[in-house]
């Protein structure tokens, strides 16, 4: 197959849902389609549970788990899938956002009781933000949920996205018949707890065929048209265009425990979803079918052996073939890098790769030397975009709590940063460390990583803030004025980047008014 072939059947995605919307049953039932798994039940969550939220030493260890899930890899009809997995807990979900920069689409899976929760409405924030297509899953059909125009109306709403719905339910919970396909045009019928193929697909020529009535009943099938003739009344007809351009998202009803509704999105995804996708950066727009490489770092996993602080650093690639043992350039370090043993993730398997092609992630083994952003090339200086950081939520002071190892602990809280496990910030009045995180977790996770792998002792106190921006200005003089000014609230993030320390809304918001010429951004990234 020739290089341009390998690109155009490439389908890199993620799929992200509130925790326990149905991810990862959703995520198994696509690979037992493909062929990857053999039963249910081998995908092992990456969920953190509830339970363990106090405890971290549970948690970097389902971390380890998640190792083997972070790319699962499987070919399906003529399509190579690469699904990216991304963390339930919500505390990491920095991740999330992170895991999003490397996808070419998304699919969203919501709960049909609860609706669109918190944790999908921020997700598909940042999913908007870079125009990537978003497919809608809306889960646990068997169960009673919410009214299907309702849930259109709310996912409208919370997630500010167009929907267009390509199958329709037929009732729900005891009384749930089977999805009607509006882009396939068939009828497929429910059974509990069926595998895929003991559930009956029909042929139907339009929604006014009489065949409907024989297999959901004249009173069902006669509201299922009422709805479908809104349906085609009030949203607009579906355009493949309109999904890619992150214009419209086709909403599809199903259970996946059931493994209902899952190959109708499988098959719709197949077809419709965006190859690999060209990206930018700052010096340019670079294209897949490029014949030189590149790639860029967007996760960092450590800790798969505490006792050798091995680390494994994942490349999206976006252009040019990858080959393994040849030459190639780390951009920030401007080192060669020769990368000997790339894995690629298949499933449960880690295998290393000869050579990969874009779309494709590879897992490179690392000492220390990735950053997350830092771009991979063949000689060429690129910066990638799209990968920021968002502002944190939570914030602390750390501070050395053993003189004798203050060089351990600005190693390691650089190295653990880089990693993406927290943000720093530096105070260039004091001098002081400020990490800030998304959720409360990461504390615990770099207090232990410090001592365990660096032996390092720090300690935390508090500091009340409520929101950082990262500020500019196109008149310097006023961003300098601003600076000085404001010293005590001033720091620099770890690429020297300024940025404002608001304690309150209020304060943003008087420093706003008080300096218009000043820019605050809550990424680190912007035009
Ligand atoms: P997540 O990754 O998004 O967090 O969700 P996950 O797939 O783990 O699913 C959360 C729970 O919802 C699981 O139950 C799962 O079995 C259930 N579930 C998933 N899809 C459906 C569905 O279509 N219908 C119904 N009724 N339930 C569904 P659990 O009890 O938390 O876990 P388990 O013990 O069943 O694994």
């Amino acid at each position: 197959m020739g290089f341009k072939d390998e690109i155009k059947r490439r389908r890199t995605f993620a799929i992200v849902s509130h925790p326990d919307a149905g991810k990862t049953t959703l995520t198994e039932k696509l690979l037992l389609f493909g062929g990857a798994i053999q039963v249910a039940g081998a995908v092992k969550s990456n969920k953190i549970k509830k339970t363990a939220t106090s405890d971290f030493m549970e948690i970097e260890k389902q971390r380890g788990i998640s190792v083997a899930t972070s790319v699962m890899g499987f070919d399906y009809r003529d399509k190579k899938i690469n699904i990216l997995d991304t963390p339930g807990h919500k505390d990491f979900a920095e991740d999330t956002y992170r895991t999003l920069s490397a996808v070419d689409s998304v699919i969203i899976v919501i709960d049909v009781a609860k609706g669109v929760e918190e944790q999908t409405e921020k997700l598909c924030e940042v999913a908007r933000m870079r125009n990537t297509p978003i497919m809608v899953f809306i889960n646990k059909l068997d169960r009673i949920g919410k009214d299907g125009f309702e849930l259109l109306d709310e996912v409208e709403q919370k997630l500010n996205i167009k929907v267009r719905p390509l199958s329709w339910p037929i009732g729900m919970g005891p009384g749930f018949k089977g999805v009607y396909n509006l882009y396939q045009q068939d009828l497929n019928l429910f059974s509990p707890h069926g595998k895929q193929e003991q559930h009956d697909v029909i042929s139907v020529k339009d929604v006014n065929d009489p065949v409907l009535d024989k297999h959901v009943g004249g009173s069902a099938a006669e509201k299922l048209r009422e709805e479908i003739e809104l349906i085609e009344a009030v949203y607009p007809e579906f355009k493949v265009e309109d999904y890619l351009n992150g214009e419209i998202s086709p909403v599809f009803f199903g259970s996946a425990i059931n493994n209902f509704g899952v190959k109708e999105l499988l098959d719709c995804f197949v077809d419709i979803a965006p190859p690999p996708v060209s990206r930018e950066t700052e010096e340019r727009v670079v294209e897949p079918n490029e014949d030189i490489f590149s790639g860029f770092c967007f996760k960092i996993h450590a800790n798969i052996d505490p006792n050798h602080r091995n680390r494994i650093a994942f490349i999206r690639i976006c252009s040019g073939k990858f080959t393994r043992g040849k030459q190639y350039h780390h951009v920030r370090l401007d080192k060669a890098l020769r990368i000997s043993s790339p894995t690629e993730f298949m499933a449960e398997k880690r295998e290393i790769v000869d050579e990969a092609y874009p779309g494709d992630i590879i897992g490179i083994p690392d000492s220390g030397n990735f950053k997350i952003g830092d771009a991979v090339t063949e000689g060429e200086k690129l910066h990638f975009k799209g990968i920021p950081s968002f502002s944190p939520e939570i914030f602390k002071y750390v501070d050395n709590a053993d003189p004798m190892k203050s060089k351990q602990l600005a190693k390691g809280l650089d190295q653990l940063t880089d990693e993406g496990v927290a943000q720093l910030f530096t105070s260039q009045w004091s001098g002081r460390k400020i990490l800030g995180t998304v959720g409360p977790l990461q504390f615990d996770v770099i207090q232990h990583r410090l001592q365990h792998e660096y032996g390092a002792l720090c300690k935390y106190s508090p500091v009340n803030l409520h929101k950082v921006c990262w500020i500019d200005s196109e008149d310097k003089s006023e961003l300098k004025k601003f600076i000085e000014r404001k010293q005590d609230y001033v720091t620099v993030d770890k690429d020297e980047k300024p940025v404002f320390m608001a304690e309150s809304a209020w304060a943003l918001q008087m420093a706003e008014e008080q300096y218009p010429k000043v820019k605050f951004h809550t990424t680190s990234e912007f035009e």
